[in-house]
Order: structure tokens, then sequence, then C-alpha cells
């Protein structure tokens, strides 16, 4: 059965366009790296930007050029600077407005990662808006009403789409300016790049079955082991977003030269009660975390980040001290206002569960030829779409017409839950599995409430949750934003073979 639109109307790119919404681009996307490090950029109020998705050609290795595919402001295009994120900028409770033209051989969709907005603009084909297709734009707009490091990134084919290099920041910006002395976003993500600078195979099909496959080759914003300056004695926040396909990140500081210190004081944008000492922070993929670096006083002592992760880790970012100190402190509390999430109310909440697991039950299978390797309550959404190597494909199977493809992404569209509207929910997610699972909802906020695992951050506000494996956790939610949000597990292999699904709030 095809997947009923009623309710969620496919708004055509024209009928968008004719709302006649102003966009200027000048000033409110910086694609520039290293970012500006204690200046400000100038940004005019309503902020908008118009980006596009788009082939570029790129060399990680001398004598070896790839074709990366990446999101680029408009008339920002330069050759050689594909795996450079575009940043772009709004202001929380400020309108923003984004005209997204695609210029990929297949069609896509943009989804906001972590934003709380209206679900006609969340960006997932079929279920809330229609692809954009070669050539196509589609403009979208929204009032982010939380500030904080966010992202985005294809819902389409996601598997390749990602991997090929689409993704880029947002940074909703506080109301009131938190005064660091800098403020660093890097997008951290790996390559399937082998030592030549050539394409591996994006999946490796055994590999999706278990943990996913790793890239090989790990960049800062486009860069290896990146080393930036920073105001020497300055108070910078550094924005981590961990946008890899695969990899869960474990981040620690290393040795501290005198002077310097590193807190957590964000998680998916939303702060922290209490700053937090930064010991080994697991940042899963989709996630995003803003630490306070004090940087040390002398100019030229470095702090460097590594990730752990992997039995060899190696350096993430170094950031160098610069300049006379500027002879900072470390504020008491969190110098970023909280959020405006409702508060989640216990006594009256409902609980509902969500099995994460291998596989879907004897007699159901999934929708369509590609297997389900994972599932949610032993039900698998799978994307429908061939993924093997780096050559654009088309988003069907062979043979498979549009309505055939769209019937097969979303099954029969039958939600995992229905919430009702501005009531609290209790999500028991259950990890029947050997594997984390960083899974993500979409829409909505979640608040940690328990887990079988030590060292959860109760009360803390998020879009993921990195479920460790065999782990139980508990999280509350207030249904206050009506729509349908996907729920999937943000290893994108484990999304696209069936651990993804839909949670209805009516
Ligand atoms: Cu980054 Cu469906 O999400
Ligand atoms: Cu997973």
């Amino acid at each position: 059965m095809v997947f009923a639109m009623t309710g969620h109307p496919c708004i055509s790119r024209r009928t968008l366009l004719r709302g006649g919404v102003a966009v200027s681009t000048a000033a409110t996307v910086s694609a520039a790296f290293p970012p500006l490090l204690g200046g400000r950029v100038a940004r005019a109020a309503g902020v908008s930007a118009a980006f596009s998705a788009q082939p570029l050609p790129h060399s990680f290795r001398p004598g070896r050029t790839e074709t990366l595919w990446s999101y680029r402001a408009d008339g920002a295009a330069a050759p050689g600077t594909a795996p450079q994120p575009m940043i772009l900028r709004a202001r929380q409770g400020q309108p923003f407005t984004a005209v997204f033209t695609n210029h990929l051989p297949e069609p896509t969709t943009v989804h906001w990662h972590g934003l709380r907005l209206p679900v006609a603009m969340d960006g997932v084909p079929f279920l809330t808006q229609n692809p954009v297709n070669p050539g196509d734009s589609f403009t979208y707009t929204f009032t982010p009403p939380d500030a904080g490091t966010f992202w985005l990134h294809p819902h389409l084919n996601s598997l390749t789409q990602l991997s090929r290099g689409l993704s880029a920041l947002l940074i909703v910006e506080e109301a009131q300016d938190p005064g660091f002395d800098a403020d660093i976003p890097l997008l951290l993500r790996d390559w399937r790049i082998g030592s030549d600078g050539a394409w591996l195979d994006l999946v490796d099909e055994r590999e999706s079955g278990r943990a996913g496959t790793f890239g090989p080759l790990h960049t800062a914003s486009g860069q290896e082991a990146p080393v930036l300056t920073a105001p020497a004695g300055g108070l910078v926040r550094l924005r981590l977003c961990n946008a890899d396909v695969t990899r869960i990140l474990r981040i620690v500081a290393d040795d501290l030269p005198k002077g310097a210190a590193v807190q957590v004081i964000a998680i998916d944008g939303h702060p922290l009660a209490k700053p937090e000492t930064l010991d080994r922070e697991s940042i899963g993929p989709g996630m995003r975390c803003d630490l306070l670096v004090r940087m040390p006083e002398r100019a030229g002592d470095r702090v460097s980040f590594s990730n752990t992760s992997s039995s060899s880790p190696w350096t993430v970012v170094t950031l160098t001290a610069e300049g006379p100190s500027r002879k900072r402190r470390l504020p008491q509390r969190n110098p970023l206002p909280a959020n405006p999430v409702s508060r989640p109310d216990l006594k009256t909440a409902e609980s509902l569960r969500f099995d994460f697991g291998a596989g879907v039950e004897d007699g159901e299978k999934s929708s369509t030829a590609k297997p389900a390797l994972w599932s949610i309550n032993r039900r698998a959404w799978v994307e429908a779409y061939g993924v093997t190597g780096p050559t654009p494909e088309l988003p069907m199977l062979p043979g498979q017409s549009f309505a055939e493809a769209k019937a097969a992404i979303c099954g029969d569209g039958t939600p995992l839950a229905t919430l009702e509207r501005n009531r609290t929910y209790l999500l028991e997610l259950t990890n029947y599995t050997p594997h984390p699972h960083p899974i993500h909802l979409h829409g909505l906020a979640v608040q940690m409430v328990s887990s079988t695992r030590d060292g959860l951050r109760i009360g803390q506000i998020g879009d993921t949750v990195l479920l460790g494996p065999k782990e139980r956790a508990v999280v509350a939610v207030v249904a206050d934003n009506p729509g349908d949000w996907m729920m999937h597990c943000h290893i994108i292999e484990h999304q696209a073979s069936g651990m993804m699904g839909v949670v209805r709030v009516t």
C-alpha cells in the first residue's frame, strides 16, 4: 500500500517560492576555513541563505582527484574546497529561510538535524515532502526555537549521499551573545578514501550487520588534524559535530599545558545544567558536543584533542594560543542559557517501548528487495536503494518506478507509536544487540531519565540517545510538535537497512 500523504500535503516548490521570500546570501553563509576567530560575521536580521548540493572535484592525495558531493553557498563554489563544510548561521527565535537547489544527478532532500521545526520542513522524502529532483529547488523556512550547534544532511539515499560528502553545519546563535573570545565550529567525519586518495567501496556488506563500515581518512572540517589558532588566555567555544556515517567518537584532551582547561558545556545544542570537565566524551554519529576551552596563557602553547574510540587514537584538532593573554577565567556557571524545552510531566507520563534489534520477526519481511539487517520493535523500514559504490545511482532499484520506490521506502506508513499532543511520554529504549546505536528522534527534544549504564547525564536534553550494547535507557518526551517524525539509528548503514521508523504526534 502506498503511504497516504494526507495530513502532510506535499507542497510544491512553486507554491513556496510564490510566497515571495526575499533571500540574501551575503554575509549569512560562511564557507571559509579556518573559521573566523574572535571576529564576528556581520549578519542581517532575518538570516537567509541560498545553497545547493553539487558534485565537486577534490584531491585528498596528490595526483588523484575524486568527485565529492558538497553543499555550497550559491556563488561560493570554488574547486578544491569540497570537503570544507558550509556553515549556515541562524538566530534563535528569528525566521530563517534557505533556498536549496539540487545540482546532483539524483533526487535529494535536506534534513535539519536536531531542529524542532514544523514537520513540512523536516526534509524526509515522501513523508514530509517530495524529493527535490535534479535541477529543482525547495525553500526551507522555519524559526529555530533553540540556540546551539546543529547540522544538515540529506535524508534520501542517505548512505551514498552522506558518504560522498553531503553535510553542513547550522549554528543557531543565542539571542544574547554569550561572550566567548572565539567560536570554532568543526564538522568531524571520516571518508571511505584509501591511501592513494581513491574512493573505496562505500559499504562492506558484512560490516553493515555489525558496527558499520569505517572510513580510514579522518577529517575535521575537511582537513586532517588541522592546527588552528585561538587567543591566548581566551575562552573558546569549540563546537564538535559528529557527521560521520558510522564512527562513534570518544574525544579526550591531550595533556593540557599550564593555564588550559576544557569543559563540556552543551550536547546536541542543549546546554548542560552545570559545565563538566572534559574526561572522555562519547559523541555518536549525528551528535554535537560544545566544549569551552580556556586557552593557555602563553602564546605558542597548544591544546590538542584526540579520538580514542579506535585502538590507534588520532589527533582530531589542535588549538595554538596566539597573542597576548586575554586572562579570562572559566565561568562558574554555564555561560549558555537553557533552551525553551517543555518540562515533562513525569507523573502522568505513559510509557512506550522501543526494542532495537537485529533483523525482523519470522513471517514479517522488509518491504524491499534489500535485506533488513536491523529493526525497531521487530519492524524494519529500509531505504530501498542500491548502495554499492561511489558512482552516482538513481535512488530506485533498477526497473522501479517513482511510485514503487515511494511505497517501498515508506512501507504502509504505520507509525511505531502514536503520541497525543502535549502529553509526556517515557520512551523505554532497549538495545538487544551487541553493538552501540545512536538513536535519533526528529522534531522533538528527548530528556534523559535513567539508564542501565553509569554516567548518564540525568535531565540532559538532546536529540540522540547513544545506546550502548544491551543498554536500556528511559527518556522523556513532551509531544509538543505535531507530525510524523522519524526515529532511527544514525549509523547510516543501520538506518538504511531497517533500524528506522516513525513516531506520530497527533
Ligand atoms: Cu540526522 Cu533522520 O537524521
Ligand atoms: Cu545502529
